[in-house]
């Protein structure tokens, strides 16, 4: 594989996968190809955007005449799929979007690649699209009080998943998503399945649990509260804190994808999973006090920052991935202890002040003019 594209390269995940390859594979050329939504910034590419075997491309998946120009032009072998919207809460209020780049977004990009890739065989062909746990649906909490979770380790949460019947995520569960978000990630899962059965296009999907680290767009949990913390502002917990996710850190996740997408099988599914799950008020606790700790506050001082508001629309109960089969089939595993990634991520948005301040004003939406445009 020489020339790959990395869908929604701009965004949190996609711009760890894009440094990841770049600075690993320097015989590959990765054109990075993103719309710069809201949650695009290619301030998070910075340290890596003058290397040689990058490209940035400002398009939309959408755009099936710029899609099709661009695997010709760069003589695509693989396409990474990561662009998409992604924020649940965003999905409740404005289904459309996420039907529109989601489902069509993903459709236009299978198509062009089949036009282009079809002509000259499937050999060294790959179409890797990234997709959630959230498709699965919920899973019920059937342990009793006094054993809730964090299980932080796989051997802890095996433990307490077969002593009171708790239930994963596994690869052939049936999809039952519930928020507009996941409904439309698993139809675009659908419609990659069928480019596979259809037309024999050599696929992969994987499905991956809550991510944290460097470059999160603070409208999600972590950053959104690690900044709200900082600056003493409320913390909006919905419902009663009780929901559970199973959290891994991002360049995790980028290195299951390394590794999937260049030894994974054709046609297969992986999940990707921390076997890391929290309740939400327990993560938001380790927050405020690793938060207050290293900004040399008194231990749980910002706790009374904790206000429960209204639920979210639907909210799944619980998330939990097993990914014993990526890690018996492939030799992956977090690298990462949550007490670990946690104070990493942590430290970075506090060291990154500039960055959260520009994403928080908007002001990073003039990087791609200031880089591109008027150079
Ligand atoms: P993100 O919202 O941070 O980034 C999405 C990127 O896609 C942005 O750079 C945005 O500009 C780009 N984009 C959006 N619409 C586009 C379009 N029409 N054309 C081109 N680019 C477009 O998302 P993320 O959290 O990095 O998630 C990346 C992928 O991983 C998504 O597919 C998401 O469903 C999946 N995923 C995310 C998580 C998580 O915890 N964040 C977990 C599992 C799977
Ligand atoms: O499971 C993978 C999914 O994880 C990804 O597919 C999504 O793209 C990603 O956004 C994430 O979805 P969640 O809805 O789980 O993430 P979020 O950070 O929005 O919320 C995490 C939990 O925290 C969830 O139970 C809702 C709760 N929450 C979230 C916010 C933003 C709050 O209680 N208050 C908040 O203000």
């Amino acid at each position: 594989m020489k020339n790959i594209i990395v869908t929604g390269g701009a965004g949190f995940i996609g711009s760890h996968v894009v440094r990841l390859f770049v600075t690993k594979y320097p015989e590959y050329h990765i054109i990075n190809v993103d719309k710069l939504t809201y949650a695009g910034n290619l301030a998070n590419l910075r340290d890596v955007e003058n290397l040689p075997n990058y490209t940035f491309v400002k398009a939309d998946i959408c755009d099936y005449d710029c899609m099709c120009q661009l695997l010709r032009k760069h003589e695509v072998d693989g396409i990474i799929h990561l662009a998409a919207e992604s924020h649940v809460d965003r999905s409740i209020k404005d289904p459309f979007t996420f039907a529109r780049t989601n489902v069509m977004g993903t459709l236009t990009l299978l198509q062009a690649a089949k036009e282009y890739w079809q002509a000259q065989g499937w050999e060294g062909k790959r179409f890797y699209h990234i997709s959630t746990d959230e498709v699965y649906g919920a899973l019920e909490m059937t342990h009793p009080e006094g054993v809730d979770p964090p299980f932080t380790t796989k051997a802890s949460s095996a433990v307490h998943h077969e002593a009171y019947g708790l239930k994963f995520f596994t690869e052939d569960l049936k999809y039952q998503p519930h928020s507009p978000y996941s409904a439309s990630k698993a139809s675009s899962d659908h419609f990659v399945r069928a480019f596979h059965d259809t037309y024999g296009m050599p696929t992969i999907v994987t499905n991956c649990s809550n991510n944290y680290g460097p470059y999160q767009f603070p409208e999600k949990l972590i950053p959104l509260f690690i900044n709200n913390i900082k600056l003493r502002k409320p913390l909006p917990v919905y419902g009663k804190g009780e929901n559970v996710r199973d959290w891994l850190y991002v360049e995790d996740h980028a290195r299951a994808i390394d590794l999937i997408f260049h030894r994974g099988n054709v046609a297969d599914t992986y999940n990707i999973g921390g076997f890391n799950e929290w309740k939400n008020i327990d993560i938001i606790k380790v927050l405020v006090r690793t938060v207050d700790r290293l900004l040399g506050r008194k231990e749980d001082e910002d706790l009374d920052l904790i206000t429960y508001v209204t639920d979210r629309a639907g909210h799944d109960l619980r998330y939990a991935i097993d990914s014993s089969k990526l890690q018996r089939e492939l030799g992956w595993e977090p690298s990462l202890q949550f007490e670990e990634g946690i104070e990493k991520t942590v430290q970075w948005y506090l060291d990154n002040q500039a960055w959260m301040d520009n994403v928080t004003s908007g002001d990073y939406q003039k990087y791609y003019d200031d880089m591109y445009l008027n150079r």
